[in-house]
């Protein structure tokens, strides 16, 4: 079912993410290994012959019609500012548009919907009418979007991932000078499994708790002088004078920048127990020294672990949202079942999980084999 009345001129559809570990590092400068999941965005974008931009869901049923001179200023729902923004920001001077948007990238699950959103409408746009932006270039202009547009800062990982991601590698983003290579992660090889555990605690990233942490280690840099923390050490910050909550902050940045560096040269030993207890002092330190975990994320990951995981952590922006957990392949099943009665025990809504492997990133669709699912 289309919900206008002829099939899309042009479709395209991007990922969600997961990331295997850099957590909150991404706006300090730092390297961050994400990788596309199988949840993804359709778009599909008609031209019009006159300047109004129309865009339906069929998630939520809502629609927006608005004429292109008023986007500047427009502040209607959430949901279509990240079209919105794409638009604002590909700065083309484009007709006016038919936007349709499907998809089953959950929503507050810290999956990343809305870099999916982002990057499956810019591809489509760039495409169509061949603007020729490459691909670093569309996902900050979908970052640009979410941060001036949508109001919510963030940093570069997940609209990176949305589009540059590759089948069973994990993409390994330089967040400092924007290199992008990849890493093999052939999990079938290896008889693992990643699990994605969704809390169901729905976090709303922009209620403030992310833009503190984003705050936090601004004024950090600012204080200490740097043109990122990137360029932070153990012994400089052993030195410097912070104030007690802006160094807790700052040391799981400067800790996860050095699990990352840790992270990859187990990746490339193929030593995956290492890389599951760099995952678990991540979550520990997310959970202690970052302050952005749950009891819900906590009791997952303690279970996950309990259950025989070699890792596991909270991922994304926190507050709720999901958890990543590496585990030998055979465990999965029984992991979720402990987390599920664990989550019963504790009158927790049930969890839910999704099995998954590294995909593709942000793509056209083809038209022979496109069609939006009826609902
Ligand atoms: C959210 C943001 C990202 C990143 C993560 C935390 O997903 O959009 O830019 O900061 O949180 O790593």
């Amino acid at each position: 079912m289309y919900l206008f009345d002829n099939p899309p001129a042009i479709s395209a559809s991007a990922p969600g993410r997961a990331n295997l570990i850099g957590e909150h590092i991404d706006y300090a400068g730092g390297v961050v290994l994400p990788f596309a999941i199988s949840a993804r965005t359709k778009v599909g974008v008609s031209p019009r012959s006159d300047k109004t931009i129309r865009i339906r869901s069929h998630q939520t049923k809502d629609q927006i019609e608005i004429q292109r001179y008023e986007i500047a200023k427009w502040r209607g729902p959430t949901w279509a500012r990240y079209p919105l923004g794409v638009l604002h920001f590909l700065g083309a001077d484009l007709p006016g548009l038919d936007i349709e948007i499907d998809g089953n990238v959950p929503r507050g699950a810290g999956l990343s919907s809305s870099a999916a959103l982002e990057c499956s409408l810019a591809l489509a746009l760039n495409e169509y009418f061949t603007l020729g932006f490459f691909p670093l270039e569309l996902a900050k202009i979908a970052q640009r979007a979410e941060i001036e547009y949508v109001g919510m800062p963030c940093g570069l990982m997940d609209q990176a991932a949305s589009i540059l991601s590759k089948a069973n590698m994990i993409l390994q983003f330089d967040c400092l000078t924007l290199e992008s290579t990849y890493l093999p992660f052939d999990l079938e090889a290896h008889d693992l499994g990643i699990l994605i555990i969704d809390s169901q605690v729905k976090h709303k990233l922009v209620d403030g708790g992310y833009a503190s942490r984003f705050r936090a280690c601004e004024s950090a840099r600012i204080a200490l002088g740097l043109d990122s923390l990137r360029h932070l050490t153990p012994k400089l910050l052993e030195e410097a004078k912070l104030d007690p909550i802006i160094r807790k902050r700052v040391s799981h940045v400067v800790g996860e920048m050095q699990r990352v560096e840790e992270t990859e040269r187990a990746l490339v030993s193929e030593d995956f127990h290492e890389v599951g207890a760099l995952m678990n002092a991540s979550h520990a330190s997310l959970r202690d020294l970052y302050e952005v975990s749950c009891e819900e994320l906590d009791l997952a990951t303690d279970i996950a672990r309990e259950v025989g995981a070699l890792g596991a952590r909270m991922m994304g922006g926190g507050f709720g949202g999901s958890a990543i957990v590496l585990t030998p392949k055979h465990l999965e099943s029984k992991i979720m079942d402990e987390v599920e009665k664990a989550f019963a025990n504790q009158n927790y809504a049930p969890p839910r999980h999704y099995s998954e492997k590294p995909g593709v990133g942000a793509r056209i669709q083809e038209k022979e084999t496109f069609a939006f699912k009826s609902s």
